[in-house]
């Protein structure tokens, strides 16, 4: 196959930042993307329907001349969110999910919720207006192993979770377990995002050759049987899984430090890198419906009709691209690919 052409593809979870960051990543995003849920976690986090109109308008007004781009808001969970924020939030209509972070677990996390049983009267409301619960799903206790923080958090709080509310619609982000994959498969009214990291690495890919901080991102890589666990739910054709690339832009400075920062950045050849993972494993006919249909038909949004085309091409992932004041290493830096959008 030399062009593979596809309904234009939506990211169902990203991080845009603000400011000078915001500006200089969202156009790689317009490019593949006519759709985004946004990641809330600034600081400070995007907590009010009033946060999350003003942070719209910012994105909105970041857009390249001329190019169409529809962000989807997302409020960020705390210890005092109100079941009233989330009447409000399904009002403004352009907030569409509520992001859950256990507090600490991750980047810009401080003011994530301490006690998930405390959100108990909030996703009573959501589950009562049906606005979907977006979760990092790892623990953050220190006596729980880094690389079993998705599976334990599954086990001590999802489940529960979905026994409490078996009627709240959940997305559990960017898996990266098995265990996460044979639960989505089990339960009801949830579905998973799944990154192109966790589907084209496993945890090697963070100590090769010495240590490589651009494979750093939370949750952390797992296993080699977890990453062919993931792309056989990707490959599946089960609606539950989607595409969410959890772009996540931080400085090389940040991420190249003695305390690096979490996240992987994508947005610039997002279609390019799923593309890959997907021809792997020859199933390449099966990633417009997991990049284009299954993400909108569980937000309940119309599919996208414009098309977008991937052609087989040779080029190498740039080393850095422009970004604030040291630049940014993009996932897989160096590395050859094979697709590429035109
Ligand atoms: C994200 C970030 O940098 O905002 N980092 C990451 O490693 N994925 C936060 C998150 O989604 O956990
Ligand atoms: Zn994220």
């Amino acid at each position: 196959m030399q062009k593979l052409t596809i309904t234009r593809p939506d990211d169902w979870h990203l991080h845009l930042r603000d400011g000078a960051a915001l500006k200089a990543v969202l156009p790689y995003t317009v490019r593949q993307f006519a759709r985004a849920i946004i990641m809330p976690n600034l600081k400070p986090p995007i907590r009010s329907v009033a946060d999350a109109a003003a942070y719209r308008d910012r994105i909105l007004a970041a857009i390249p001349e001329g190019q169409q781009f529809e962000p989807l808001m997302t409020l960020y969970l705390t210890d005092n969110t109100s079941p009233d924020d989330i009447l409000r939030a399904k009002e403004s209509q352009f907030i569409k999910a509520v992001k859950y972070y256990p507090a600490g677990a991750t980047t810009n996390s401080d003011s994530g919720v301490t006690d998930i049983q405390k959100g108990d009267r909030v996703f009573e409301a959501m589950q009562q207006v049906d606005m979907p619960l977006l979760l990092h799903g790892e623990v953050t206790d220190n006596d729980v192993d880094t690389f079993d923080r998705e599976k334990v958090f599954i086990e001590r709080h999802l489940i529960p979770l979905k026994q409490r509310f078996p009627n709240l619609r959940v997305v559990l982000e960017h898996i990266t377990t098995s265990d996460a994959v044979q639960y989505v498969l089990s339960a009801n009214t949830i579905a998973a995002t799944i990154t192109p990291q966790h589907l084209l690495f496993n945890r090697n890919a963070l100590f090769k050759g010495g240590l490589c901080p651009h494979f750093y991102c939370l949750p952390i890589l797992k296993r080699e049987e977890h990453r062919q666990a993931l792309l056989q739910a990707a490959i599946s054709g089960n609606p539950k899984f989607f595409l969410g690339t959890d772009s996540a832009p931080h400085t090389r400075t940040s991420k190249e430090s003695s305390c690096g920062c979490a996240g992987c950045f994508s947005a610039l050849h997002a279609l390019e890198l799923y593309a890959e993972a997907f021809e792997s494993v020859k199933a390449l006919d099966k990633l417009e419906a997991f990049a284009s249909f299954y993400g909108p038909d569980f937000y309940q949004l119309p599919r996208n009709t414009e098309r977008i085309t991937l052609s087989k091409t040779t080029w190498r992932i740039p080393d850095e691209v422009p970004f604030m004041e040291s630049g940014l290493v993009p996932l897989g830096a160096g590395q050859e690919m094979t697709w590429q959008m035109v």
